[in-house]
């Protein structure tokens, strides 16, 4: 790894620019593994993908594997996904159900909160005293939930969960209250797909309310409104005026967390006539009564962004899951995300209008997918080593901290790159 001064570190982002090795350079992609994905809060998954006791998912944190599972006594772990013995990646199934994980080089195997369990010919050993903690796959430094929410930290310094969240946390109890049981499921599968660019690229294209009209140009019907995102919903984002002139998004606004966070705005409220939603509607009153319903029914955010590696939209409720492999090369997960208690064929039109927005080959991430891949090879050039992140509006400060501004300003970038330089310039331990 390159021995990158924080000096040098520092000089990449001006307040307006970043450097183009922000996106290209390797050596810098391999210290963001370290300092970013190794002492931030990296969402993991959600508890309801494990329900049962011997259930186990598998994902990574940074580049490092790790394994989500529900231990026999109930509880969730998140452990490193490596055999104590030679290193072998224990558990190679994205997910299922084990009584115990066995490693496939030499048989040794592990109870479902990673501890040690059983070593094959343990005679071939007589000066080691096999210690469950100490020859298990390891922990992980610190794991927490929030809503069922799982996110890992590989380092034991820093704030707790809910801190480092701040008022993202408020955002997942409104997705929770908006569910008639109180709480949602990750049970809808997965879209998954590969871009050949770098992970920041898709965490800013989530504040990037800039771009749609002209990246998604096509995704619009006559009238300039692309088409409506959850079903019985009237019509969707409008991007252009009737005449053909964009529709500025400046109205939805941006906000800017402590820690990289970030969300948009709410989208405008579309009336909504399906029976579905007339009757998770009817649900949701008889719980809360009518007035908090109808707070409740206001979405208040479009996506909001997790930094670094986590993102969810509330409209049609999902979970992007931001996955880098290399400087050029990123995985994105597309989770869909179930409101227990509403009526079942409310989360089957959402996973179709997910289709439509979120497959892979869908109308929308195809054009981003581009945008991204031509960006990771625009910016080989040496003509220009700056990328512009200029572009501002009216804003003010809040006493929590956050940043309000207005909706095409690229002020969620630059707050991004703030955490970026705060985590990839803080001090080391030697
Ligand atoms: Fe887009």
């Amino acid at each position: 790894m390159a021995g990158y001064s924080n000096d040098h570190i520092a000089s990449l982002v001006r307040p307006d620019q970043v450097h183009r090795d922000v996106y290209e350079d390797p050596d810098l992609f391999d210290l963001e593994m370290d300092r970013i994905f190794g002492r931030s809060w990296v969402y993991v998954g959600h508890e309801s993908q494990v329900p049962e006791p011997g259930d186990f998912f598998c994902t990574r944190v940074g580049l490092q594997p790790v394994v989500m599972s529900r231990h026999s006594d109930g509880t969730v772990y998140v452990v490193y996904n490596r055999c104590a013995h030679r290193g072998v990646k224990v558990v190679n199934e994205e997910c299922g159900n084990v009584g115990r994980f066995m490693c496939m080089y030499h048989g040794w195997t592990y109870d479902t909160n990673g501890d040690l369990d059983f070593v094959t010919q343990s005679e071939g050993y007589p000066d080691l005293e096999f210690d469950k903690l100490e020859h298990g796959m390891g922990r992980v430094a610190r794991w927490e939930s929030h809503h069922g929410f799982v996110f890992a930290n590989l380092s034991p310094d820093g704030p707790g969960l809910r801190e480092w969240l701040g008022e993202n946390s408020d955002f997942l109890d409104d997705v929770a209250v908006s569910a008639p049981d109180g709480e949602v499921e990750v049970t809808g599968g997965v879209h998954r797909y590969l871009y050949h660019g770098n992970w920041k690229m898709q965490v800013e294209n989530l504040i990037d309310m800039y771009h749609p009209a002209y990246s998604h140009e096509s995704s619009s019907a006559k009238g300039g409104q692309q088409f409506s995102r959850r079903e019985g919903d009237k019509g969707g984002i409008q991007f252009f005026e009737k005449r053909g002139k964009v529709k500025s998004m400046d109205g939805l606004g941006t906000h800017a967390l402590p820690n990289g966070h970030t969300w948009q705005g709410g989208l405008p409220p579309v009336e909504n006539m399906s029976e579905d939603h007339r009757a998770y509607v009817a649900l949701l009153e008889e719980k809360h009564g009518p007035n908090r319903t109808r707070e409740i029914l206001i979405k208040k955010r479009h996506n909001v962004i997790f930094y670094p590696n986590m993102a969810m939209q509330e409209l049609n409720p999902h979970i992007r899951v931001i996955r880098p492999l290399a400087v050029d090369r990123t995985e994105i997960f597309i989770y869909p995300v179930k409101l227990k208690g509403a009526p079942e064929k409310m989360f089957r039109d959402q996973l179709i209008n997910l289709n439509r927005t979120h497959s892979p080959t869908s109308l929308v991430q195809t054009d981003d997918v581009e945008a991204f891949t031509r960006a990771q090879e625009g910016m080989m050039t040496s003509g220009n080593e700056w990328v512009l992140l200029a572009r501002t509006g009216p804003q003010e400060s809040l006493e929590s901290g956050r940043i309000r501004t207005t909706g095409t300003s690229e002020e969620g970038m630059r707050n991004h790159y703030r955490a970026w330089l705060e985590y990839m310039c803080a001090d080391r331990p030697e």
